[in-house]
């Protein structure tokens, strides 16, 4: 078999077979595929594209190009959640907690955000001590005994994916729903899991910009986790605007703690009852919707489910106590955005939030950057409430000075109008 005969017959959109899609992922894994012919080949894949077989394919190729966690030992069902990424999106800090005080195990791997989105893995490593370089010893001893643990990606797993990931982002061939589904789901898959929810966000503030490509994206994953075993569910959801009030690092921990306690804001906490009812109903632990919710409310509101994060955050050494410290969250720097205008706010653009957000220093340009902790943006005012001249619509943070001209990008991200708009949290549930 030669690599070149097998990007010859993807230029001709002629299908691969399972063994030319596992020589290139073996080939490429080992070093005797070179980068420049990957590249041609992922192109030639962005181009013409791959049958669900070819993708299922790609999947397990890669899924087996490192190590597969295998928590048979445990006995119990596994469940999983994850994101393809947005403003604001804090879910898995403050659902997965809430599944586990609810006998749910959840052992998840998480990634780093770059660019406008956040990674939930900044945001659990700016509280002081959290530690997400665990030994699959340790990620298998927490899961146990606690039920929960999220850490962050083990280089000895899907190593292709590290590869080919690099490779997509300078060559133009992220923008692949098989390549983007083979990635997602090799991850998943590999950390072991059996039951898996899906969050894809849509809208200009993240990959997905248009439904009929997520819902695309949303049944491709299914079917790659039915051929191989697994039970999923997607939720198509609203990336059109900052998810909640907060964006940054330790200000949306602080929001999702809030949440647990009953008290975060109604689109986010929406979110975490929809994914978290989703997956215990696919998780066999609820009869119908209503149940799951109710279930959820009350783990809110008896504690258990703050108890849990609490439980959660000190197994993998983090110092919880420091959130109820109010100079935990203390930037050095602030900057308030005055309205100029009145009327029913409507953020058209949560792209606009997350840069700003990243300049601000709450996130990287590139994957060298550092992070500025303290660095985010408060929504005082959110989508849909009444703005009067002269109120603070949002708060900038940051631990350096802070150019004033973030605000105008801001302002040109918003408008008002005489009527509230419609929003809708979730757009489509698939199973
Ligand atoms: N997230 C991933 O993990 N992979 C992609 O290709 C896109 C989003």
């Amino acid at each position: 078999m030669r690599i070149i005969d097998i990007i010859s017959k993807k230029v001709e959109n002629i299908k691969l077979s399972k063994q030319e899609i596992d020589f290139f992922i073996n080939g490429y894994v080992s070093g005797e595929i070179h980068d420049y012919q990957a590249s041609a080949l992922l192109m030639a894949i962005r181009i013409n594209g791959l049958s669900d077989e070819e993708t299922a394919y790609l999947t397990n190729a890669m899924m087996h190009s490192g190590d597969v966690i295998d928590w048979s030992f445990l006995g119990k069902t596994i469940v999983d959640k994850h994101s393809t990424g947005g403003v604001g999106d804090k879910v898995s800090i403050a659902l997965c907690p809430i599944l586990a005080s609810l006998g749910l195990t959840v052992a998840k791997m998480s990634g780093r955000g770059l660019g406008h989105t956040g990674g939930t893995l900044d945001k659990l490593e700016s509280i002081e001590g959290y530690n997400f370089l665990l030994s699959d010893e340790q990620f298998k001893n927490i899961v146990e005994k606690h039920n929960i643990a999220i850490v962050g990606q083990n280089t000895k797993l899907v190593p292709a994916d590290k590869k080919i990931y690099a490779l997509r982002d300078v060559t133009a061939t992220v923008q692949s729903i098989p390549l983007i589904a083979s990635s997602i789901m090799s991850k998943k898959l590999a950390t072991g899991s059996n039951c898996i929810l899906l969050d894809v966000k849509c809208g200009n503030g993240a990959f997905m910009k248009d439904i009929e490509q997520a819902k695309k994206l949303g049944q491709l994953m299914i079917e790659i986790g039915k051929q191989l075993g697994r039970k999923i569910a997607v939720e198509i959801t609203n990336m059109e605007q900052p998810l909640g009030k907060t964006i940054g690092n330790k200000i949306e921990v602080l929001e999702a703690l809030e949440t647990l306690k009953g008290n975060g804001p109604k689109d986010f906490t929406e979110i975490v009852y929809s994914s978290g009812s989703t997956l215990l109903l696919l998780a066999g632990k609820a009869k119908t919707e209503e149940e799951a919710r109710e279930l959820i409310k009350q783990s809110i509101q008896n504690g258990e489910a703050l108890a849990k994060f609490k439980e959660w955050i000190i197994a993998q050494g983090g110092k919880v106590e420091l959130l109820d410290d109010p100079n935990w969250f203390k930037p050095e720097y602030s900057h308030q955005v005055i309205a100029q205008s009145e009327g029913y706010l409507k953020i058209k653009s949560a792209i606009d939030f997350g840069l700003v957000a990243m300049k601000l220093g709450a996130g990287r340009a590139k994957k060298e950057d550092g992070i500025d902790y303290e660095a985010g943006i408060y929504l005082n005012k959110a989508s849909n409430d009444y703005v009067n001249k002269g109120d603070v619509l949002f708060t900038l943070y940051s631990s350096k000075p802070i150019n004033k001209e973030l605000e105008n990008e801001l302002i040109n991200a918003i408008e008002f109008s005489a009527e509230k708009h419609e929003i809708k949290e979730v757009f489509a549930k698939l199973f």
